[in-house]
């Protein structure tokens, strides 16, 4: 069974950990390196701000009551859009429907808060993903991402409408 956890900031505990795993398990996914969140970056109000950004929606999901996936929407700069970012879910709780749960809660998360528009950025060679958000109804909208670390590829920015 998959369950939904709604994370507020007291609960930066299970988002540390979920995350930490993600950075060191998937780093070519992230444009958050470990190291940045290791050391002195490893701080208890660093994770709190995290979960505190304004309008942001910070989710868990539970696979049989263990936490094995993680994902946020947050707004952007433009109206009406909302970006789902931080989406991750660890090898125990793979091909099992979790990122399809997490990418449908953001979605409906976001069409609740009135947004017209979800966007994503993806990078280039992570098939897992695209296959994922693509099934979920995004389409790469062509417009070039951030660079990637290798200096040479760049993200893809994938969106899906809400409206309907
Ligand atoms: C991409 C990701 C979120 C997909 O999560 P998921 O819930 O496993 O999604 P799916 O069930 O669609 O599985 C995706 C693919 O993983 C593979 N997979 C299936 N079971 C698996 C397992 N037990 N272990 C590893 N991979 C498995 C399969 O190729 C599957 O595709 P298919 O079965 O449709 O051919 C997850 O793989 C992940 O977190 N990857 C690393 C971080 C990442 O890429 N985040 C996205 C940033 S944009």
């Amino acid at each position: 069974m998959i369950e939904t956890l709604v994370l507020a900031e007291g609960d930066w505990k299970i988002w540390r950990e979920l995350r930490l795993t993600a950075l060191t398990e998937a780093p070519y996914a992230f444009g958050s390196r470990l190291a940045d969140w290791q050391g002195d970056g490893d701080r208890e109000e660093r994770w709190r701000d995290r979960l505190a950004i304004p309008g942001s929606y910070n989710i868990v999901a539970l696979l049989d009551g263990q936490p094995v996936g993680m994902a946020s929407g947050v707004p952007t700069e433009l109206d009406g859009v909302v970006e789902l970012i931080s989406m991750y879910v660890a090898p125990a709780g793979r091909g099992q429907g979790v990122g399809d749960h997490l990418v449908q809660a953001v979605g409906q998360w976001a069409r609740q808060a009135g947004a017209g528009t979800l966007r994503l950025a993806v990078t280039e060679g992570n098939e897992n993903a695209q296959a994922l958000y693509e099934r979920n109804g995004f389409r790469d909208t062509g417009e070039p991402g951030d660079l990637m670390s290798d200096g040479l590829r760049r993200e893809h920015i994938m969106a899906k409408s809400l409206s309907i």
